[in-house]
């Protein structure tokens, strides 16, 4: 099923232009690596599918409904229970806990149910057990990533879109969360779009979709055909 759906989608900064004309479908339980050069768009993009940046012409489909025709109230309920969003600067809330940022996109979701078993699991998950008293100043650059993408997933949206998620991880902690991604997608149906230039990401998407000059081209490599041998 498409869980988005953009169409014809332009967008300028002034007399920049940003997006000219952009088409995309994302299917339910992909992940679906977003790349290009640095500002050719990839963040804009997020935030026009994200519900956060109105594009200037065209629409964004959320699961058949245009969601720049909803009123303010819709969408910024929508954004919270069914898009999950991680900044490539993380936007932690500074003067509260990890723990409370991991959390608060929970409490104002009134759908929200067993959030502290959620909790529990997502510090588990991404070993945040250590850290999750303190304040977002204190942690590492990694640190906070892994914050983010727990707090982008607290309220199990269907859509996770991430902009550039394991660029301040070392190896490891970069694999251990493409393949909670992995997972997520292929357990939950969650749609991943990620703003990535890391090659294993790219590599083990399942679509890739590449952002230049305006336009957002399906980049998938197509499959090699495997020709058997003939055997006698
Ligand atoms: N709010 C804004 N106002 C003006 N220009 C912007 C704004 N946001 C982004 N831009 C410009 O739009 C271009 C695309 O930015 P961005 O989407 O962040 O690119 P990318 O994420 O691919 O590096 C950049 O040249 C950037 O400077
Ligand atoms: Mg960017």
């Amino acid at each position: 099923m498409h869980v988005i759906e953009i169409a014809s989608v332009h967008k300028r900064f002034g007399a920049r232009v940003i997006l000219d004309g952009v088409d995309a479908v994302f299917d339910e339980g992909s992940i679906v690596s977003l790349t290009g050069p640095s500002g050719s768009g990839k963040t804009t993009l997020l935030g026009v599918i994200a519900g956060m940046l109105k594009p200037d012409r065209g629409t964004v489909t959320y699961k058949g409904r245009n969601i720049f025709r909803m009123g303010d109230l819709r969408r910024s309920r929508l954004r919270n229970r069914e898009i999950g969003y991680v900044f490539q600067s993380f936007n932690l809330i500074s003067d509260i806990s990890a723990y409370q940022n991991i959390v608060y996109p929970a409490l104002i979701n009134r759908t929200a149910r067993d959030i502290s078993q959620r909790v529990r699991h997502l510090i588990e998950y991404l070993d945040l057990g250590g850290i999750i008293r303190q304040y977002p100043a204190s942690l590492s650059g990694g640190e906070k990533q892994r914050v983010a993408i727990a707090r982008a997933m607290i309220n199990r949206p269907s859509v996770i879109l991430a902009d550039e998620p394991t660029g301040n991880l070392d190896e490891a902690n970069g694999t251990k969360i493409f393949s909670l991604f992995r997972d997520l997608a292929r357990e939950q149906g969650v749609l991943f779009i990620v703003a990535t230039h890391d090659k294993n990401i790219i590599q083990y998407s399942d679509r890739h979709f590449h952002v230049e000059n305006g336009r957002c081209a399906d980049a998938t490599p197509v499959p090699v055909k495997r020709h058997r041998k003939a055997t006698s």
